[in-house]
């Protein structure tokens, strides 16, 4: 994948934010817990391994993964901190994982069982760190009955390979103001919780919302996501208890600048119309960059001014309306601060009716991310 550092569209990542979120988090964490930095799918688009460094000088003991591949990329960098494999991973790398010192979300026996072969198979000598994953209202992957969760502790207190190091949850509706479902899933957690015969070192269930909102829940151990990126994981709903900066900026440029005479047209399918004497400017940012085909009509920032993209995004390029003649070479914000005016994520989610993760995640590779 060619990288475009010849091109003037560039996501900054302040390193600063970052490490900053994460101190602030640890401020107000009892001296028991500690933080795990949540760098899954490429930091959340800011970069796995900057940011795994930003929040490792900010404080975090460890980081969260979703896939094997994550992990490894982050051990490749020299990380030698504790990594936690939230998903679940093929039972066939369970060599892969123990010999890299790696923790794994189990979720069966089964798993367990086909694991125990491939590392008593392999001659591996490092045991298999493993953290039970509880399903308490998510739905997603964890064991969810107290008898379950007894036969896989049993099974792993007898095991030669496999070293009980975690036992964790995810909640579906931390950020929410309504506690129902939360307090709900607390309950079945504490159940489960109660049904072990040892605690293992770590019980965790705080996502950045559970660890903002709902503090008593926060076990000793937090898997700090989104806010360390400095996004409100309730998307504004609920206010922050302090001030999340935030870490990515999305600047381009005006590379091409003409004036339309009435009734030009602009875009695929021609769906814009020009009045007399507007002008207009070209963006080297398409879908193929992540910004999206659906954020036609969406402003970014020129001059401190807001200038609306008009037309149909392309693959590689888009059109904004300008307020006057601008040079080619001008800046263009399309999240961050410019003057008094400012575009930020969250409004990039409110424009596609989505969530401001899927914005960060889906910037394509693309783009650089330069580290400030
Ligand atoms: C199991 C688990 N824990 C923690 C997180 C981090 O969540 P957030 O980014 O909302 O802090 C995620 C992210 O999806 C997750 O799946």
């Amino acid at each position: 994948m060619a990288i475009g550092v010849h091109r003037k569209t560039i996501a900054y990542i302040d390193k600063k934010a970052i490490s900053t979120n994460v101190q602030q988090e640890i401020k107000r964490l009892d001296e028991n817990v500690v933080l795990y930095a949540v760098v899954k799918a490429n930091g959340y688009g800011h970069g796995a391994v900057e940011v795994a460094a930003a929040a490792k000088e900010g404080g975090a003991s460890g980081f969260c993964v979703a896939i094997l591949d994550e992990a490894l990329e982050l051990r490749k960098a020299g990380f030698t901190e504790p990594i936690l494999i939230m998903g679940l991973v093929d039972a066939t790398y369970a060599d892969l994982i123990a010999l890299n010192k790696l923790s794994v979300a189990v979720s069966s026996l089964d798993w367990l069982e086909r694991a125990n072969k491939i590392v008593k198979n392999n001659g591996c000598e490092e045991k298999l760190l493993v953290h039970i994953a509880l399903d308490t209202g998510m739905g997603r992957i964890g064991i969810r009955i107290p008898e379950e969760l007894q036969e896989v502790e049993q099974w792993i207190n007898k095991s030669e390979t496999t070293y009980f190091e975690g036992v964790f949850t995810h909640f579906a509706t931390a950020d929410s103001p309504d506690q129902e479902q939360f307090i709900e899933q607390a309950e079945k957690f504490n159940t489960l919780i109660a049904s072990l015969h040892r605690k293992p070192p770590f019980i965790h269930v705080a996502n950045s919302a559970t660890a903002l909102w709902h503090q008593s829940c926060s076990s000793n151990m937090i898997r700090f996501g989104i806010a360390m990126y400095g996004l409100n994981p309730s998307g504004g709903i609920l206010k922050e208890p302090y001030k999340l900066v935030p870490a990515m900026r999305i600047s381009s440029e005006v590379n091409y600048v003409k004036q339309m005479k009435l009734g030009d047209t602009v875009g695929y399918g021609a769906t814009y119309s020009a009045k007399e004497g507007e002008w207009v400017g070209t963006v080297p940012i398409g879908y193929a960059d992540g910004w999206r085909r659906d954020l036609q009509g969406q402003d970014v920032l020129v001059d401190g001014k807001r200038c609306e993209i008009i037309g149909r995004i392309c693959m590689d390029q888009c059109m904004i309306r300008l307020p006057y003649e601008v040079e080619e070479g001008t800046e263009v914000i399309l999240v961050g601060e410019s003057e008094n005016e400012k575009i930020t994520l969250q409004d990039i989610a409110n424009h596609l009716g989505t969530i401001h993760y899927e914005i960060a995640c889906g910037l394509a590779t693309r783009v650089p991310r330069i580290y400030i």
